[in-house]
């Protein structure tokens, strides 16, 4: 099984930007535990990240054919991006929706989420640990 994970905007920030909302671990830390996480569990990973939201639309449509999965954290892209909505339903990937803090309980526009609705689950505000719950749920919904 190969699965994508993709960070949008800011996340190569993490560890500098806002602690108290993101945590201490680095973007290099993340993927480390990543990598540990799908290695135990046979599962291959690959990384993308970038600030810009072309770039992204173009990682997701380079999953099609490619992957069996994606993992997202679109960043503020979430909030405001049709385009990245657009590009998941187009490849038919089953993609998770990431969100390391709880974007329910900060500002409201953090509660509007475009790409959710075509994802097959969003995981908020359990901190890094959420990129590898998404990777466990869709392993579990490859096997079934
Ligand atoms: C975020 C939440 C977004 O609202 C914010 O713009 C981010 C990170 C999160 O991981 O909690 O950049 O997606």
């Amino acid at each position: 099984m190969k699965i994508l994970v993709i960070n949008g905007p800011n996340l190569n920030m993490l560890g500098i930007r806002e602690p108290k909302h993101y945590g201490k671990e680095t973007y290099g830390d993340l993927i480390n535990k990543i990598k540990q996480h799908a290695d135990l569990i046979g599962v291959s990973v690959e990384f993308r990240q970038s600030n810009h939201e072309g770039d992204l639309v173009d990682y997701i449509q380079s999953a099609y054919r490619n992957f069996d999965g994606i993992v997202i954290n679109p960043g503020a892209y979430t909030h405001t991006s049709i385009a990245i909505l657009d590009a998941v339903k187009s490849v038919g990937v089953p993609t998770v929706e990431v969100h390391i803090s709880d974007v329910n309980a900060r500002e409201d526009f953090r509660k509007i989420s475009y790409i959710r609705a075509a994802c097959v689950l969003t995981i908020s505000g359990h901190g890094t640990d959420g990129y590898l719950e998404a990777i466990d749920f869709l392993v579990q919904g490859a096997q079934k």
